[in-house]
């Protein structure tokens, strides 16, 4: 099937490579020259595990191509996928204007049948807009289908690969059977392909973001109550998992949510609602439990110094929202970095991936380490924002050789606090003792 994708980042990229590793053949556009540049020079703007593989594969087999020519990939296109960005404007409803300008140049080029999916993450009536916008551009026919996608970064290949589930909002017949025949292949295993109204499929996207994000934020104020009360969250944590109606996953207490969808999301969502005079009091509560949280390890950082931070070292591991990703938006990293800077300190910080993000933001106001443990040189304390897997495991003695003061702060709770304890650390987790 020839299919155009719109926007080539977190999930254009990841959508073009997987729907040409099944055998369609794909065109990528973005608008942004230097980004097809690099693509069609065999470089990955992004880091994504094995998205790299995916691409130069079906690039050098030609099945995979990039272009900032949306006329051209559209008129060569019988699906249209749009996976441009859906930023949060300033009253927190979601800002569509990268959706409708990409809607309109379709329209423009439009030659035949298309059908637009949209794979952004858009509110209840996104698509009705979009439909009436294309169709006062162009006489040819279309189709609308509301296609939201669920992949996490840092897995998005796998994810998109093996769905849980696809869904499909549409009232098309004809548009409908063309785009399962697209996700065929990736439901072998028998994962459904949920079909429903436009509407209820642009809502799906933001109740399931909302229920996952009110789990962190629940899980994190489960986790402070621990610290009150003498109980361990982990313990907690695997008490209340067992139990299938809760399940285990997304039990992890942290340094509150962020990322590019779950803050924008939640926010865009709560207007949806406030629109139609509801209000949306779970989900607000859970975007202000997790401010709260993102100050949790500065409010630590605070009391432990008793706010003398000035002139102080702080050595930080991770920069990325969260493990296998170099992305930093809304990560809670940030938090700790602007109150550290604020206060006076200097920050040295250390990610795997995300270290040119982090210069793009902060350029020389904090140092930059080439490894983990070369940021520890000096330090009074160690901050962990990210739960990286090669943070797990390193060597605590090395570390405190480092060190000038053997203090941490595990705002993912990857050590043992008794086990440090003994090795002589002051050591502060998230609801554990
Ligand atoms: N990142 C995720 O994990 C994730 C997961 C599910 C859904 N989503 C949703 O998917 C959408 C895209 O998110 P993302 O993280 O991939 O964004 P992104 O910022 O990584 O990428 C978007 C790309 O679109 C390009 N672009 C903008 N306007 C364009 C236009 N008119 N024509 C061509 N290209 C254009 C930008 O240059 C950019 O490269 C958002 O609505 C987001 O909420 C994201």
């Amino acid at each position: 099937m020839k299919v155009a994708v719109i926007g080539t980042g977190y999930v254009g990229l990841v959508v073009g490579a997987c729907l040409a590793e099944t055998g369609n053949d794909v065109i990528c556009v973005d608008i942004n020259p230097e980004r097809v540049a690099q693509l069609q020079g065999g470089g990955i703007p992004i880091y994504e595990p094995g998205l790299g593989e995916l691409v130069h594969r079906n690039s050098r087999k030609g099945r995979l191509s990039f272009t900032t020519d949306t006329g051209e990939a559209v008129k060569q296109s019988l699906v249209i996928f749009l996976a441009v960005p859906t930023p949060m404007d300033e009253d927190g409803s979601a800002d569509l204007q990268h959706v409708l300008d990409a809607a309109r140049q379709v329209a423009l080029s439009s030659n035949n049948y298309k059908i637009i999916v949209d794979k952004s993450t858009v509110p209840v009536g996104t698509a009705a807009m979009v439909k009436e916008v294309v169709s006062k551009l162009t006489d040819h026919p279309f189709d609308i289908v509301s296609n939201p996608e669920f992949l996490k970064e840092g897995n998005a290949v796998e994810d998109f690969m093996k769905p849980d589930r696809v869904v499909i909002g549409c009232d098309s017949t004809r548009a409908e059977a063309i785009i399962r025949d697209l996700y065929a292949p990736f439901v072998r295993t028998g994962h459904p392909i949920v079909t429903m109204r436009v509407e209820s499929a642009e809502l799906t996207k933001y109740a399931a973001n909302a229920f996952l994000a009110a789990k962190i934020s629940f899980i994190n104020e489960i986790a402070r109550l621990c610290e009150r009360v003498g109980a361990d969250i982990y313990e907690v944590r695997l008490g209340i998992g067992s139990d299938r109606r809760i399940g285990p996953s997304f039990l992890f207490p942290g340094m509150g949510f962020g990322g590019s969808c779950f803050p924008k999301d939640l926010r865009a969502l709560v207007h949806t609602a406030s629109g139609k005079d509801l209000d949306l009091e779970v989900v607000r509560a859970a975007i202000a439990a997790n401010e709260r949280q993102k100050r949790f390890i500065p409010d630590k950082i605070r009391a432990h110094f008793e706010g003398k931070m000035e002139g102080l070292r702080f050595a930080l591991w991770g920069l990325a929202f969260k493990a296998n990703t170099d992305d930093m938006r809304e990560s809670p990293a940030l938090e700790v970095i602007d109150f550290l800077l604020e206060a006076g300190a200097s920050v040295k910080a250390y990610d795997p991936q995300a270290m040119e993000t982090a210069r793009s933001i902060y350029g020389g106001r904090i140092g930059y380490a080439p490894d983990d443990y070369a940021c520890l040189d000096g330090a009074d304390a160690l901050v962990v924002a990210t739960e990286w897997n090669e943070f797990r495991r390193p060597d605590f003695d090395r570390m405190k050789g480092l060190m000038r003061r053997p203090v941490i702060f595990d705002g993912r709770n990857l050590f043992d606090p008794r086990r440090m304890r003994e090795l002589g650390f002051e050591y502060y987790g998230v609801g554990r003792v």
